[in-house]
């Protein structure tokens, strides 16, 4: 993959805790290559609308606020920071509160068009690794590279338990199991863009191999 070519799509899509974010970013470090968590995008328009209450309210409300949505992603020591209406929610966003409410806010059908439709005009011109649940399926079904990795409930939920208890938020393990399988029901039942393999992906399970292993294995695959 010539990296003066603009316009390179790599979609990596999969449940939580798969690994997606982990290998995304370090791909995209690897390609100098931008990264965006489309995920992380969900995520705030979730804390927007918990901050805003509007959980209960109609999708036509919810339509309505979409527009006052801004989010846009910094590069900063740590990494990504993720900004919501010039406010750094990088943390917020990974709490336990929008876990649980993320994927009945990213079921609404009008979430999903704006956000997809942000998302391909973020990648517009631009060499990209773009994680999500329907990067393969919907927003770039013509990516050069599709992967879609998966791992054991239970491997996910260690991981996810790793990542709260750095935002100093504990959870048993069975509970996040609960949590994940929950969410990973949601995800792919929804009626629009649920979380699914791209026939064309390359499926890659995580579950006993490093990241190291994983990028080695990815890199294998990326188009010449
Ligand atoms: O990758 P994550 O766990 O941070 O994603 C949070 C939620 O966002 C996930 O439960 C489903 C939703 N999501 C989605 O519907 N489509 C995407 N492309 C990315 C995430």
């Amino acid at each position: 993959m010539k990296l003066e070519n603009k316009n390179h799509q790599i979609a990596i899509d999969g449940p939580a805790g798969s690994g997606k974010s982990t290998i995304a970013k370090l791909l995209a470090r690897k390609l100098k290559c931008l990264y965006i968590d489309s995920g992380a995008m969900y995520r705030a328009v979730t804390l927007y609308i918990i901050e805003n209450d509007l959980l209960n309210k109609s999708e036509n409300t919810i339509t309505r606020h979409l527009k006052k949505i801004k989010i846009t992603f910094r590069e900063n020591k740590k990494g990504q920071a993720v900004i919501l209406n010039n406010k750094d929610v990088s943390k917020k966003i990974r709490s336990l509160v929008v876990s649980k409410e993320v994927s009945k806010v990213s079921s609404k059908k009008n979430v999903r068009k704006e956000l997809v439709k942000r998302q391909r005009e973020i990648a517009k011109n631009q060499f990209i690794v773009m994680d999500g649940r329907d990067i393969g399926t919907t927003v770039f079904p013509e990516a050069d590279l599709k992967i879609y990795l998966t791992a054991s409930p239970y491997i996910r939920a260690i991981r996810r338990k790793k990542d709260l208890e750095n935002l100093s938020e504990r959870i048993s393990t069975n509970a996040l199991i609960k949590q994940i399988q929950r969410r990973d029901d949601l995800d792919s039942s929804r009626m629009i863009s649920p979380l699914s393999k791209a026939q064309d992906a390359i499926v890659i399970d995580t579950t006993n191999l490093t990241i190291s292993n994983v990028l080695k294995l990815i890199n294998s695959f990326l188009p010449a």
